[in-house]
């Protein structure tokens, strides 16, 4: 997989050497580059944003900057691109999200701050490549790099062959639907507090019905949202 992402904070992205996207990089299956946006401005200020049409608060990008940024990316693509622009006005970011988009060759991230990027830049780009707006959640973040992290985590490790142990992915929160069980390792008492004896059973059956059963009862306890039609609660 290959992954550009424009910003005007190419430092935040230094952290993405660390861990498993660092390994991934030094194992060659993941590539990556971070571009400046400031370095498509032609200005002595290297300005990037204005006040918006229409008036209101905030500054708005200009789509200049972004159109060579992009246009440098996207006119020699990787494969058959998909531009994500993080939003909270976008779709909402799932597990789901992560597995479809870890099946891609190229993506491409654009971050906006403040108030966003003119819409023209999201409307170009759609006509010459898949674009998608994307929310990492309800809530609004000052710019869209920390939203990238988060994604990128997310879908870099389904990616085949970064996860050692793909089993380990099989079991998580959202895999299949509900929440993970409750996890413990040694040792047996700590402070009082012993491991639920079914794990030290050795009862694979009855240990895989624990856990199902102590998935279930979170999801129903913290997320019933999730639960499927026929495990919700009756209101
Ligand atoms: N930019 C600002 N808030 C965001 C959010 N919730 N998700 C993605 N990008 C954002």
């Amino acid at each position: 997989m290959r992954f550009d992402v424009v910003t005007i904070f190419p430092e935040f992205f230094d952290t993405l050497d660390i861990s498993l996207l660092g390994r991934a990089r030094r194992g060659g299956t993941v590539s990556w580059a971070i571009h400046d946006l400031r370095d498509h401005t032609h200005d002595r200020h290297r300005t990037v944003d204005d006040t918006p049409y229409g008036g209101g608060a905030g500054m708005v990008m200009r789509p200049e900057p972004w159109g060579e940024a992009l246009d440098a990316i996207l006119d020699d693509p990787v494969d058959d691109p998909l531009v994500i622009f993080p939003s909270p006005a976008g779709e909402v970011f799932t597990q789901a999200m992560a597995r479809e988009l870890s099946a891609e060759s190229h993506l491409v991230f654009g971050c906006g701050r403040y108030e966003g990027i003119d819409q023209r830049v999201v409307d170009h780009t759609a006509a010459r490549a898949r674009t998608r707006l994307v929310s990492i959640g309800d809530y609004v973040l000052n710019g869209g790099e920390v939203a990238v992290v988060a994604m990128l985590e997310a879908i870099v490790r389904l990616v085949p062959g970064v996860v050692g142990n793909p089993e380990s992915l099989v079991e998580e929160s959202h895999e299949a639907g509900l929440l993970e069980y409750p996890s413990y390792t040694k040792p047996q008492e700590w402070r009082g507090l012993p491991v639920p004896e079914v794990l030290l059973s050795g009862n694979h059956r009855a240990i895989a019905e624990w856990r199902h059963r102590a998935s279930l009862e979170r999801t129903k306890r913290v997320r019933p949202d999730l639960l499927p039609p026929d495990e919700t609660p009756h209101a």
